[in-house]
């Protein structure tokens, strides 16, 4: 028993990984193992020198049994430790762009009108794009012999044959998640909804899908001030210039009211714009007090509730912003172009990192 101890806590101490301990485990203490053996071996004995020897068996058989299983238990340690240096990672290196995507201009634009607002404590609010008639039109106080539906050159979804219901539309405007936003969340509520929006128009300066912000803002004594304050820092941070003046002119959309125009003062010197300086005025938005009808369609009660709404092109303020003279190369997916205007996909625009750097 002796020579069987030394022989296995020797061999256990020496053993490098689990299957080999495994294959020890067997030949020590499996069915046929040499410790189980001599169990067998007890049955043959007389019973006097049976029982010392079977007692000191077992304390052998324990002995080399905690002997594996401490073993064991090591190896495991060291196999993770061994991972763990093996993988290791280091996950504070900067990333490696490998400059071959580009962000988008419209996304990054995206980005940045969402941020500034997200400051101001707007929430992101979506709809689809795919958008039923009285959420488009009617909600809005657009009502169906509106000659705002025309102006509007509505992509219309087909209806089955003698189906009569007004067919759906692809939206024209992000308007309709003002009402979608008011039915899910009520008043008070202050929201941003960027988003492609269609209409059957193509040329310079228009192209079939194109991209809105919408702005919401409703509680109980929101007014025209908080509009102009509100506009007023959000081009400020959005053209990073230290000022910038509006200019608000009375105008009419069905939804608002009163509603206006706004106009940024810049300048063309040389050829170039620059916000915020100048004698000439850039049409940037439309906005007005949300009409009362509209709250009401919404389900918020207009007795109650007031604020104002407004309706911003992104791809127009993006190339105002970032110098790109034609819309139409924002949808032809030229790589140059990308790569001309596009942004690091690693930098995330933000009020205090910077917008656009
Ligand atoms: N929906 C308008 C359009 O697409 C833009 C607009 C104007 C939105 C005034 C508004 C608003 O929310 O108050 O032409």
């Amino acid at each position: 028993m002796d020579e069987l101890r030394t022989k296995y806590l020797d061999q256990i101490g020496k053993v490098a990984d689990e299957a080999a301990l495994e294959d020890l485990r067997l030949a020590a203490l499996g069915k046929k193992g040499e410790i189980s053996l001599k169990m067998r071996e007890l049955g043959q004995m007389a019973p006097d020198v049976r029982q010392g020897a079977g007692a000191a068996l077992n304390r052998l058989k324990d002995e080399i049994d905690a002997a594996l299983r401490a073993k064991k238990s090591a190896l495991g340690d060291a196999a993770l430790d061994a991972r763990l240096k093996d993988e290791w990672l280091d996950v504070t290196l900067p990333g490696r762009p490998r400059r071959q995507g580009t962000i988008h201009p419209v996304s990054q634009v995206t980005e940045e009108v969402t941020a500034i607002f997200a400051d101001m404590g707007f929430a992101v609010a979506e709809g689809p794009q795919i958008e039923s008639d009285w959420f488009n039109f009617d909600a809005l106080n657009i009502a169906p012999e509106h000659p705002a539906r025309q102006e509007h050159d509505t992509f219309f979804m087909a209806r089955a044959e003698g189906d009569a219901r007004p067919p759906h539309v692809l939206r024209t405007h992000t308007s309709p998640v003002q009402i979608r936003a008011m039915q899910g969340q009520g008043a008070p509520i202050r929201v941003i909804a960027p988003g492609r929006v269609y209409r059957m128009d193509m040329d310079q300066t228009h192209t079939p899908m194109f991209h809105q912000v919408e702005g919401l803002a409703i509680d109980r004594d929101i007014s025209m001030a908080n509009l102009k304050w509100t506009l007023e820092e959000f081009c400020r941070a959005f053209f990073e210039v230290p000022s910038v003046e509006l200019r608000f002119r009375a105008s009419h959309f069905p939804f608002t009211e009163p509603s206006a125009e706004v106009d940024i003062r810049c300048s063309w010197a040389g050829g170039v714009l620059k916000i915020g300086e100048g004698d000439s005025w850039l049409e940037i938005l439309g906005s007005g007090m949300v009409h009362p009808k509209v709250l009401a369609a919404a389900g918020v009660d207009p007795a109650q509730w007031q604020g104002f709404a407004f309706g911003m092109g992104i791809d127009r303020i993006a190339m105002l912003k970032y110098g790109i003279p034609d819309l139409r190369a924002f949808f032809e997916s030229d790589l140059r172009w990308l790569r001309h205007y596009g942004f690091a996909a690693l930098d995330q625009p933000s009020l205090a990192a910077g917008l656009s750097r």
